[in-house]
């Protein structure tokens, strides 16, 4: 009944992430226009129900063993975790629960954290690019850094494990809070990612210029934090321990070392549409098909269809590279 999702080169598809809105509370401008965008009606977002029956048909025609929740910011969707409840009931090929995941700026944690943990959330990534409360307020235009270190503590009290922090590394932005960042991975117990900043932000502004590279963020914390060699590279991330045992922290190196080859993902917006590639240029609708009352069968092969258009990779910084029309902040990350 089974079949492994692959695509035209050869890919597996195991990991599905799943937007379940694009409204956010924060104005990140890497990731969002300062003016906000026009939010998605209400109608137009899939229900729980449609979620759960497209969630459902990836893992139970498909081998795909993880969903992450993404957004805009996941936790404006009321009742997310009587969704994340419905999702935990998913199996995998093994028979075993499925692995779910919420990337999140973390500022609803101090209310959500626990109920759901309880609900059955495995994992959370919080995003945080500033330890300093002031430039925190210029980035993200709220001013919330506290509370988005009480998330990080709810997140803790609530068991989570790993909790990863993503920080987009921008050149000119947080450049020089790296190694601050590596220490306050140490020291709290938290994977800190440092995610090369890609040409979706909010007001088109990105440059090759504002990357802060894979290279110079390794060189910064190696030169305080003595790291060994990698050992595994589990895209998207490059995981580098401590040499004094001390954890780890990853590097996402989207620009420089593009992951493509090893892209292992697929994702749903909040309005019901598949895409292929974080930089696709265009989506296709399971929404019709659902509220038409398409049978899991005719769900299953049209989705096993679409994977065949998912493309090599992106092209950043390349003549040919096209910028989609959605931030990420739409698209979810
Ligand atoms: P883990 O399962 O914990 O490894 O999560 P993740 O890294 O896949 O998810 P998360 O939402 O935390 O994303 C972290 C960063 O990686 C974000 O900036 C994403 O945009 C980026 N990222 C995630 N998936 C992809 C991808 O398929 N392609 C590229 N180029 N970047 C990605
Ligand atoms: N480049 C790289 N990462 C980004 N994110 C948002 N916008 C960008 C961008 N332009 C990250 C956020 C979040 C994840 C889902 O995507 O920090 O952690
Ligand atoms: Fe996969 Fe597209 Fe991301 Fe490359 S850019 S890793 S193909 S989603």
């Amino acid at each position: 009944l089974r079949k492994h999702l692959i695509d035209s080169y050869g890919r597996e598809i195991r990991d599905l992430r799943i937007s379940v809105t694009d409204r956010c509370n924060f104005r990140c401008t890497y990731c969002l226009p300062d003016e906000g965008i026009e939010w998605l009606p209400r109608a137009d977002l899939l229900t729980f129900e449609e979620i759960t029956t497209i969630a459902r048909t990836f893992t139970e025609r498909f081998y795909i063993d993880s969903i992450r929740l993404t957004g805009g910011e996941p936790t404006m969707r009321a009742q997310l975790p009587r969704l994340v409840a419905m999702l935990a009931s998913l199996k995998d090929h093994r028979g075993q629960k499925i692995n779910l995941s919420l990337t999140t700026n973390g500022v609803t944690l101090p209310l959500i954290a626990e109920p759901l943990r309880e609900a059955g959330l495995d994992r959370i990534n919080i995003s945080l690019d500033t330890l300093r409360a002031d430039r925190f307020t210029q980035i993200t235009k709220r001013a919330q850094f506290e509370r988005v270190l009480e998330g990080i503590q709810a997140a803790q009290a609530a068991n989570f494990s790993p909790i990863k922090l993503n920080v987009v590394a921008m050149r000119g932005i947080n450049e020089d809070e790296i190694v601050d960042f590596a220490r306050f991975g140490r020291e709290r117990h938290l994977q800190v990612r440092f995610i090369e900043f890609m040409p979706l932000d909010g007001a088109n502004a990105w440059e090759r210029n504002n990357v802060l590279t894979a290279s110079e963020i390794l060189a910064q914390i190696d030169s305080v934090f003595p790291v060994e060699p990698p050992q595994r590279s589990s895209a998207p991330a490059t995981t580098y321990r401590y040499r004094d045992g001390k954890g780890s922290f990853g590097i996402i190196p989207s620009v420089t070392q593009p992951f493509c080859g090893d892209c292992d993902r697929v994702r749903l917006s909040a309005e019901g549409k598949i895409r292929t590639c974080l930089f696709a240029l265009d989506e296709h609708d399971l929404r019709a098909m659902l509220r038409s009352g398409a049978t899991t069968a005719a769900l299953a092969s049209e989705i096993e269809a679409i994977i065949q258009t998912k493309w090599a990779g992106h092209s950043i910084g390349r003549v040919n590279f096209i910028r989609p029309a959605k931030s990420m902040s739409q698209i979810g990350g």
